[in-house]
C-alpha cells in the first residue's frame, strides 16, 4: 500500500514537471523581441525516420550553384552529389556538372600549374583563393558551406534542450542548424538596410541579402517564393554537412530492434535459469 502511495505521489510530480517546463518551452520559442529564436520548421529528415526528400536536395542544390557558390566554398568532393541516400543525381550527371568546373591542378613534367575541366572526384571549387581575400572583399570570411548546418547551433535553454533529447512526441530535436540557416535566409526585415538581420548576433551581418523571391528557376513547378528557396537551400546544406544521414538513421532503428529482441531473450532465459531455486 505504502509503495502505491509513493509511487502516486511520485508519478505527480513528474507530470507536474513536464507540464510546467513544456509550458515554460512554448512561452520560450518565440523568445525576447529583439534577438529571438529561429523557429522550429518542419523537416522530412527530422526523426528516427527522417529521410531526404531528393526533389528538394536538387533544388537546394541549384541555389547553392547559382547563388551560394559565388561567396561560400563547400568542400565536399563533387561525386558526393551521386551517393546513394543524396539528391539522386546519376553518375554520368555528375561528370558532366564536374566538368563544368575549371580546377586548377599541377605541377605537369615541366612544373607548371596548369588548368583542367573538373572530375567528379575533386572538390567544388572555392570562389576565392583563401578566407583573407574572401573576408577583403566582402567585409568578412564568408563560412565554409560544408559543416555550416550542423555548426551553427542556438541556445534553446532548459528545459527545452532536455525534451530535445528525448523520444517523446517533438523531441529528438537535431535541426538546430537548418532551423538556423532558414532563419537567417528569412531575417532580413528592414527594407532600408541590406546587412540587418534579425537572426544574426548582433544584427549587422555583411552578407547583403542573398536571395529574393523568383531570382532562381525551378524546373519542376514548385513555387519560387524566398520561403522555399530557404528551405531547400537549408535542406540541401543540411544534407551537405551529413551525407550519410540515411545510413545512420536506418541503422539506429535496426539496433533498437535488436536490443528489444535481445532484452526479451535475455528475460525468457533467466526465468528458466531460475525456475527451480526456491524464491
Ligand atoms: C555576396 C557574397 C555572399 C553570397 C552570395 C552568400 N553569402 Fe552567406 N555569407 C557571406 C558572408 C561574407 C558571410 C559572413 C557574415 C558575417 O560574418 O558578418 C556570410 C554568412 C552566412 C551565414 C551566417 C553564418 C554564421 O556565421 O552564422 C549563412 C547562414 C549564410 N551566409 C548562408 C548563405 C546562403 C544559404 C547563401 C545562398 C543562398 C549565401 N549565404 C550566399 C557572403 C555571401
Amino acid at each position: 500500500m505504502a509503495f502505491t502511495k509513493k509511487f502516486g505521489i511520485a508519478a505527480a510530480a513528474l507530470l507536474g514537471v513536464v507540464v510546467f517546463s513544456t509550458a515554460t518551452l512554448r512561452a520560450e520559442e518565440g523568445g525576447p523581441e529583439e534577438q529571438p529564436k529561429p523557429a522550429r520548421q518542419s523537416w522530412s529528415f527530422a526523426g528516427p525516420f527522417g529521410a531526404f526528400d531528393k526533389a528538394q536536395l536538387q533544388r537546394g542544390f541549384k541555389i547553392y550553384k547559382e547563388v551560394c557558390s559565388n561567396c561560400h566554398e563547400l568542400h565536399i568532393p563533387i561525386r558526393t552529389l551521386a551517393q546513394p541516400g543524396g539528391p539522386g543525381f546519376t553518375e554520368d550527371q555528375v561528370k558532366t556538372l564536374a566538368a563544368t568546373y575549371t580546377v586548377h591542378d599541377g605541377p605537369n613534367l615541366q612544373g607548371e600549374m596548369f588548368d583542367r575541366p573538373g572530375r567528379p572526384s575533386d572538390y567544388f571549387p572555392a570562389p576565392f583563393p583563401n578566407p583573407e581575400a574572401a573576408a577583403a572583399s566582402l567585409g568578412a570570411p564568408p563560412p565554409d558551406m560544408s559543416l555550416l548546418a550542423k555548426a551553427r547551433k542556438y541556445e534553446r535553454g532548459f528545459p527545452a534542450f532536455v525534451f530535445d533529447a528525448l523520444p517523446i512526441p517533438g523531441g529528438m530535436y537535431q535541426e538546430l542548424g537548418p532551423d538556423y540557416i532558414y532563419a537567417i535566409l528569412n531575417g532580413y526585415t528592414h527594407d532600408d538596410d541590406p546587412n540587418w538581420n534579425l537572426y544574426f548576433p548582433g544584427h549587422k551581418i555583411a552578407m547583403g541579402k542573398p536571395l529574393s523571391p523568383s531570382q532562381v528557376e525551378y524546373a519542376d513547378g514548385t513555387p519560387t517564393t524566398l520561403d522555399q528557396y530557404a528551405k531547400d537551400v537549408a535542406a540541401f546544406l543540411y544534407w551537405a554537412a551529413e551525407p550519410t544521414l540515411e545510413q545512420r538513421k536506418r541503422v539506429g532503428i535496426r539496433v533498437m530492434i535488436f536490443l528489444l529482441v535481445f532484452a526479451g531473450l535475455l528475460y525468457f532465459t533467466k526465468k528458466k535459469i531460475w525456475a527451480d531455486v526456491a524464491h
